[in-house]
């Protein structure tokens, strides 16, 4: 059958791979846009949204009336907290208290329909991004004998996938620990890896490396700075969240007054990231590469350079934090995938 030859399995695979991860860089963005909107408590449950699998779009859903129904597990606001129906409820005249049980996880009762949407819109993407991934994964079993490897990491992007969806909701049961949205991130680029991996291995056959040895080395140089880069940013990350709880976020000018040690860090640790990628991209011209990927490194490190200044000397303008966060994890993708297309040559 000619739907079930190796070449058209493969064809099918990759791009089940790609749409992983297309989906899950997806997933990402609107992570960036709820962090930038700050709606990471929109939803104050999870999976569900205040009981819903469709969330509410007015405060009116939420809130007691007589005569109204209730599913059991629906959540309305009262006396600025939350409370779950603890069975299916038609309302009489009287609030019956007992009919109610108070929802215990966090104490944050606030509705706010854009928030709720925007947090909604981020959990409909990581759905869709599991179910492709999990596609991918038994797609993956068709050749899993030939190549066991491509089989045990889309099952392990799986596994990754499942975890991150309950990552995300200790993350809202936290009221958005700092570390625990660190976790979360990194948890993020690790499936991004993989799946970048996934899809070299499965197009391995058919690509010829690059072989320079001082291209790889300064490859892996700049992969290294732009990871300590990296965790350098999540660190800073937390601390900025730490000034925000203490100063609201309408006094974005007190962040960065009198900053410490981690940002000092972050912003000059810049400089080295800066140079091993014109460096890269040097020896990818003077090789004559025959891809981009140096070029794009380097201009998103500059864009990152220049969303980092201006958060940091303009006090944050609208819309830097989420795309300082955006780019840097297009920047790993693209320096990850440059990593793998140099190497010894595979004939
Ligand atoms: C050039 C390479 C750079 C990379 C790869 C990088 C990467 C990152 C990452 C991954 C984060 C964490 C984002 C998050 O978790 O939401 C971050 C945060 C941050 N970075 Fe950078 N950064 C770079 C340069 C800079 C520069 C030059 C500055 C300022 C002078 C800067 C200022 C900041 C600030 C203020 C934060 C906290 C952002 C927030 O609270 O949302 N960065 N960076």
């Amino acid at each position: 059958m000619k739907d079930s030859t190796p070449d058209n399995r493969n064809r099918r695979f990759r791009l089940w791979v790609k749409t992983s991860l297309i989906l899950v860089y997806c997933v990402i963005l609107a992570g960036a846009l709820v962090r930038m909107t700050g709606s990471g408590m929109g939803c104050p449950d999870w999976p569900k949204c205040f009981g819903y699998y469709i969330p509410p779009t007015d405060v009116e859903q939420l809130t007691w009336r007589p005569g109204k129904t209730f599913e059991e597990g629906q959540v309305i606001i009262k006396d600025q907290a939350l409370w779950v129906a603890s069975r299916d409820i038609k309302s009489t005249q009287q609030y019956v208290a007992s009919d109610w049980r108070a929802y215990t996880r966090h104490d944050y009762a606030i509705f706010n329909p854009v928030h709720t949407w925007i947090e909604y819109l981020n959990r409909l993407c990581g759905a869709l991004a599991g179910i492709a991934v999990f596609v991918m994964a038994v797609l993956s079993l068709r050749d899993a004998r030939r190549k066991p490897s491509i089989t045990v990491l889309s099952w392990l992007s799986v596994f990754l996938m499942g975890f991150q969806a309950w990552l995300g909701a200790t993350v809202v049961y936290s009221v958005l620990n700092p570390v625990k949205i660190t976790t979360h991130m990194i948890v993020a680029l690790l499936i991004v890896a993989i799946l970048i991996y996934i899809r070299h291995l499965a197009s391995a056959e058919k690509k010829q490396k690059i072989t320079d040895g001082k291209l790889k080395w300064l490859a892996w140089l700049t992969l290294t700075l732009g990871m300590i880069q990296l965790v350098a940013g999540t660190q800073l990350r937390q601390y900025v969240d730490e000034r925000v709880r203490l100063f609201g976020d309408h006094e974005m000018d007190q962040v960065l007054i009198d900053p410490g040690f981690s940002f000092y860090f972050h912003r000059s640790f810049s400089i080295a990231v800066l140079l091993a990628s014109f460096f890269l991209y040097r020896r990818s011209r003077q090789i004559n590469m025959g891809t981009n990927s140096a070029r794009t490194v380097l201009v998103l490190l500059v864009l990152e350079a220049a969303t980092g200044i201006a958060m940091a000397y303009l006090d944050f303008p609208f819309g830097t934090q989420a795309a300082h966060l955006a780019i840097a994890t297009i920047l790993f993708g693209y320096l990850f995938q440059l990593l793998l297309q140099t190497g010894k040559r595979q004939l």
